[in-house]
């Protein structure tokens, strides 16, 4: 283009293509951007602002210069953005935590905190009752990038982890309350074990939720939730949270977590360095999750905080509903077994009572005589629980699990875990308990007539 040609344009009306993304710039006074800037004081919004936005506009030259060098402050929404940070912020605070990352899926929560720890060459442990995908992940997918898990059967047996435990294990991995069978693990015991080899107990805290147990107050070092679940509550959106107590100790464990102590590629302070104590969840943030990039929207950023307003109510809830309901169950005839551990006949009541004296949340399974046919009858009668593989749910659900999320498992391993043909996961919800008992009635009514 000419010289003069450029001149010709300048002071003439923007074309289409720029109006469309900019304005007009001599339309308006201000410079016409539709970028709102939130320094105003004389606006406060009273909820969470959601910064749905890829990116930030950098002020100037010399302001990107300084925030790219300090990663202080907002470029991309793949780095920080402050809708999520606000969630953050706030587990955290539930868990009793020094830091928290939120990220798009619980599983995703849980792949950064394990690769966030154990490279090639590096060895797992973990309990053997955890979420499906979970369990598919260390069994089938990690082994691929060299990273090998070994499962104990009985999570409660500190010798039982000791036994399998290997100079290159990083980490120990459980559920507080796991999925599906409510079998209460004894934090502290088995972070004790953790701590005797330097390394971390990470606690999958997902249906406890901190309103129920905060691993962290009993030792454990990393909690994993999905946000999906009790968080979010009302079934509309994924998110996951890793939550870290802040208490790296460089000097027993920094030898065996060279990420965390190397310096940086062009000699800048490592990890340990920089952020002390903070040194995992900072390597998460920094690096992990940018680089593998598992964001969370800012919009289910702002839906799971919402959420979080009125955790406790609708655990509480829903914790009595299910007590409720597993007292029900277990009356019934065509009932074999159910697995609560708010139930004074479960081998882990005393546990219960020990970490969750204030319910022992909503998700637990139980058995019907009647095998498969009666599991099938059982669920096609019911009209208030929604039959889903989701869990925390303000609505009541049910899944029949060998055939459906744990349908990857051979017979031996659904027997192993004490999953049965007639085996059914519920997550209890927020209805009246009175509707909820009476759907679980038309459910056995249904299995009776058929017999
Ligand atoms: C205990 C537990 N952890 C992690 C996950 C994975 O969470 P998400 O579905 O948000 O990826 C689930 C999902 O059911 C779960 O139950």
């Amino acid at each position: 283009m000419s010289n003069r040609s450029i001149e010709q344009r300048v002071g003439a009306r923007r074309g289409f293509a720029t109006q469309q993304l900019h304005g007009d710039a001599r339309s308006s006074a201000d410079p016409a951007t539709d970028a709102i800037k939130v320094e105003s004081p004389r606006i406060t919004p009273r909820q969470t602002p959601i910064y749905l936005t890829a990116g930030f506009v950098l002020d100037d030259f010399d302001q990107a210069e300084q925030l790219f060098s300090s990663g202080e402050g907002y470029s991309y929404t793949r780095v920080a953005n402050p809708t999520n940070e606000a969630v953050e912020r706030r587990v955290a605070a539930l868990e009793g935590g020094a830091e928290a990352l939120l990220v798009g899926s619980g599983q995703a929560a849980v792949v950064l905190a394990l690769l966030g720890l154990v490279q090639s060459g590096e060895h797992i442990v973990s309990a053997s009752s955890i979420y499906e995908g979970t369990r598919g992940l260390l069994l089938d997918n990690l082994p691929r990038f060299g990273i090998e898990t070994d499962f104990v059967d009985d999570a409660n047996d500190p010798a039982a982890w000791e036994r399998v435990i290997r100079p290159t294990t990083r980490a120990l991995f459980a559920e507080s309350i796991p999925n599906p069978k409510n079998e209460i693990l004894d934090i502290a015991a088995i972070a004790a074990v953790a701590h005797a080899h330097g390394i971390p107990l990470i606690v999958d805290s997902t249906l406890a939720t901190p309103f129920l147990v905060r691993p962290l107050e009993h030792g454990a070092d990393i909690v994993v939730h999905s946000a999906s679940k009790f968080f979010a509550g009302h079934g509309a959106v994924l998110g996951g949270v890793i939550v870290d107590n802040g208490r790296f100790d460089v000097d027993r464990s920094g030898h065996l977590f060279p990420q965390l102590t190397d310096r940086g590629r062009l000699g800048g302070p490592s990890f340990a360095e920089r952020a002390g104590g903070l040194a995992r969840i900072a390597y998460l943030r920094d690096v992990m999750a940018p680089r593998f990039g598992p964001t969370a929207s800012p919009l289910n950023a702002f839906l799971i905080q919402q959420g979080l307003e009125t955790l406790s109510l609708r655990v509480e809830r829903q914790s009595a509903n299910a007590l409720g309901v597993a007292r029900w169950l277990e009356q019934q005839p065509e009932v074999h077994s159910v697995d609560y551990s708010g139930l004074e006949s479960s081998p882990f009541h005393a546990l219960a009572e020990r970490y969750l004296p204030d319910g022992q949340g909503s998700v637990f399974s139980f058995t019907l005589r009647g095998g498969v046919d009666a599991a099938r009858i059982f669920i096609n009668a019911l009209d208030v629980f929604t039959h889903m593989t989701h869990l925390g749910d303000v609505r009541s659900l049910v899944l029949h699990l060998a055939s459906t999320s744990h349908n990857l498992r051979t017979d031996e391993e659904l027997s192993q875990a004490g999953i049965w043909p007639g085996t059914l996961r519920v997550s209890i919800g927020i209805e009246d308990l009175d509707d909820l008992l009476a759907d679980l009635d038309r459910g056995l009514t249904a299995i009776r007539g058929a017999a």
